[in-house]
């Protein structure tokens, strides 16, 4: 009896274990079994819920239109579609196949807007400018306002960060010039201040802080080609800098994956960062892939481990890894 009781209850533990592993690389099916639309995304947490937006690259959308989509959760694993919160005609005349890409949501607790950066250009990516997007709810319909340059510079792949004191940064890629660590105006509707211009060619641009050290990484420059991604790390966001270095062993270009945000999941027992890159798949973008897993991060170092399945506890805030997998 003892053991068929045991027994009952580590086998439920085990299919609730399953249900909750994230898997790098593989479909992701969202509450409705569709593979989640959140490509170059960025993640918001509002109370105990997490936000996940992104491109939503669905193949029936109209090609004319470019689509974010969002999904909320509380465990990291589980996600509920929510809405295509942006379902956008060409608001500047870019001609067919603009794009909007790396779709990232800031929440102003002054002005109770939810403030949605993107990055916005022409088939031939010389617009080089950033759209901002506005809505009153998390998840609702985002409308319009404008698009233009940060600080006059040319911005092609964007990042968020939100510091520990909630100060709000835009990472842009300027290729002439480098990787900008931006601070947004107070309604978060401009870009104020360059705290930092790093001169590395760098997109895909994260940040995290992490027992008093920022880690900055990045991608090369190699458009929907992986590459081997690369960090620095700073005692403060204006630098110094540290020289940049791999997170991953380079002959394996970040497990076919490009960074796009660093999310820090603080629990009672752990503190866990988690890489999320994509596995960009250009000839069928729907069935593009994610690859999160948690960092081997701490004393200035940074590693990105062999993708494999594993499990998060977002409460406690500790991962477990399993067996290599694939
Ligand atoms: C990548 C970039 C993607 C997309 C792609 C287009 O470098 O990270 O977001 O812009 O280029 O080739």
């Amino acid at each position: 009896m003892w053991t068929r009781t045991f027994l009952l209850f580590g086998l439920a533990a085990a299919t609730c274990a399953a249900a909750s592993l994230i898997r790098p690389g593989a479909v992701w099916p969202d509450n409705r079994g569709e593979h989640i639309q959140a490509h170059g995304g960025g993640i918001v947490k509002l109370g105990a819920t997490y936000y996940w937006f992104g491109e939503d690259r669905s193949r029936n959308n109209d090609p004319e239109k470019r689509y974010v989509a969002c999904y909320r959760s509380t465990d990291l694993a589980h996600w509920e579609f929510r809405n295509q919160v942006v379902k956008l005609a060409d608001p500047e005349n870019l001609g067919p196949h603009w794009v909007l890409e790396r779709p990232k949501v800031f929440y102003n607790r002054r002005t109770k807007k939810f403030v949605m950066y993107a990055h916005i250009d022409g088939r031939g990516y010389s617009f080089a400018s950033v759209a901002v997007l506005t809505c009153d709810t998390v998840d609702g319909d985002y409308r319009y306002l404008k698009s233009f340059r940060p600080l006059g510079h040319e911005s092609r792949d964007i990042g968020q960060f939100i510091d520990d004191d909630g100060s709000a940064y835009l990472i842009f890629e300027d290729r002439p010039n480098g990787f900008h660590i931006a601070k947004l105006s107070s309604d978060y509707l401009n870009v104020e201040k360059d705290v930092c211009l790093i001169r590395q060619h760098l997109e895909g641009g994260a940040l995290v802080h992490y027992h008093g050290l920022y880690y900055a990484i990045g991608s090369q420059l190699t458009g929907w080609r992986p590459n081997p991604n690369r960090y620095a790390t700073a005692p403060s966001l204006a630098g110094p800098w540290s020289e940049f270095r791999d997170i991953a062993p380079p002959e394996t270009n970040t497990y076919g994956s490009q960074s796009t945000m660093m999310l820090k999941v603080a629990g009672t027992k752990a503190t866990t960062v988690i890489f999320m890159g994509d596995i960009w798949k250009p000839a069928a973008q729907w069935d593009s892939r994610y690859l999160w897993m948690p960092l081997e991060i701490g004393g200035g170092k940074l590693w990105l481990p062999a993708p494999a399945d594993w499990t998060l506890d977002v409460k406690t805030g500790v991962a477990a890894v399993r067996a290599a997998s694939k």
